[in-house]
C-alpha cells in the first residue's frame, strides 16, 4: 500500500480526536482536523475565522464554499503527499464529492472511511467533561481521561479550557446537524467500499486497538 488515506467521520464527541492523536503518530500520517484549522483560524482573526466563528458558536456547519477550498488545499501541501487522516472533512454529501475529484485529479485514493459510532446520551455525558489543550488541540475528558495534575497538560502545562461551542444547547444543536447533513455520508462511502464501523462505546484504547487491526488488515490485503 503506497500511502495510507483516511477518514475519521463520526457525530461530535465520538473520540475522532483522540482517536487520531495516536493514529497520526503510529502511521506517520498528515492530521488535518477542520475543527483544529477554524478554531486557529478564528482565534488569529483571520478573513476565515471571521467568516467561521458564527456558525461554530451556533453549532452550525460553515458553508461548503468556504470550507472545501481550505481543505483541499490542506491535503495537496508535501506534509500529507504520503499519506493523510481526515478529522471533521468531509461533512456533507457536496464536500465528500469535492474531495472524490481532487483525488482523482491528483491520482491518489481514499484507504478507508473510519466511523465511530456513540449514542447521543453518550455524547452529551463526553462533551460535558471534555477539556482541551487550545494551543495543541489535545483532548482530556475529567472523568474518562483526566490529565494527571487537575486542569493542566500533561506534555506542555498549558491550562486546559472548555471549548466555547461544547455548551448544552450548542451541542444539542450539532447532533441535530450531525443527523441531517453528516450521518448520510456512511451510506455514500459504504456504497463506494470503503467504511468501517467501529463500536466507539469501548474505552479509547480499545477503539485504537480495533482501528489499528483493521488498518492492518487492509494493508495485508492491499499486498495480495
Ligand atoms: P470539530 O472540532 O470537528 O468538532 P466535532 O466533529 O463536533 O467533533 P469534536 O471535536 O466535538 O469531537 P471528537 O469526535 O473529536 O471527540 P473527542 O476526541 O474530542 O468541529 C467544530 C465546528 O467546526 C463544527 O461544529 C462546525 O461549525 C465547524 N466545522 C468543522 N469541520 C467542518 C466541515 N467539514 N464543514 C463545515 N463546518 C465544519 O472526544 C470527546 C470527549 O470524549 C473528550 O473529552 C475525550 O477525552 C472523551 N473520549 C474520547 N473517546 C472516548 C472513549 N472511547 N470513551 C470515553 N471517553 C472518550
Amino acid at each position: 500500500m503506497a500511502e495510507l488515506n483516511l477518514i475519521l467521520l463520526g457525530p461530535p464527541g465520538a473520540g475522532k480526536g483522540t482517536q487520531a492523536e495516536q493514529l497520526r503518530t503510529e502511521f506517520e500520517l498528515a492530521h488535518i482536523a477542520t475543527g483544529d484549522i477554524l478554531r486557529q483560524a478564528v482565534a488569529e482573526q483571520t478573513e476565515l475565522g471571521e467568516l467561521a466563528a458564527s456558525y461554530m458558536d451556533a453549532g452550525n456547519l460553515v458553508p461548503d464554499e468556504v470550507i472545501i477550498g481550505v481543505l483541499l488545499e490542506a491535503v495537496g501541501r508535501p506534509n500529507a503527499r504520503d499519506g493523510f487522516l481526515l478529522d471533521g472533512f468531509p461533512r456533507t454529501i457536496p464536500q465528500a464529492e469535492a474531495l472524490g475529484s481532487e483525488l482523482e485529479k491528483l491520482g491518489r485514493q481514499l484507504t478507508a472511511v473510519l466511523m465511530i459510532e456513540v449514542s447521543d446520551e453518550e455524547i452529551v455525558t463526553r462533551i460535558s467533561g471534555r477539556r482541551v489543550n487550545p494551543a495543541s488541540g489535545r483532548v482530556y475528558h475529567v472523568d474518562f481521561d483526566p490529565p494527571k495534575v487537575d486542569g493542566v497538560d500533561d506534555v506542555d502545562g498549558t491550562e486546559l479550557v472548555q471549548r466555547e461551542d461544547d455548551q448544552p444547547e450548542t451541542v444539542r444543536n450539532r447532533l441535530d446537524v450531525y443527523h441531517e447533513q453528516t450521518a448520510p455520508l456512511a451510506d455514500y462511502y459504504d456504497q463506494l467500499g470503503l467504511l468501517q464501523r467501529f463500536d466507539g462505546s469501548a474505552a479509547p484504547s480499545e477503539v485504537f486497538n480495533r482501528i489499528r487491526a483493521t488498518i492492518a488488515t487492509l494493508k495485508l490485503e492491499d499486498t495480495i
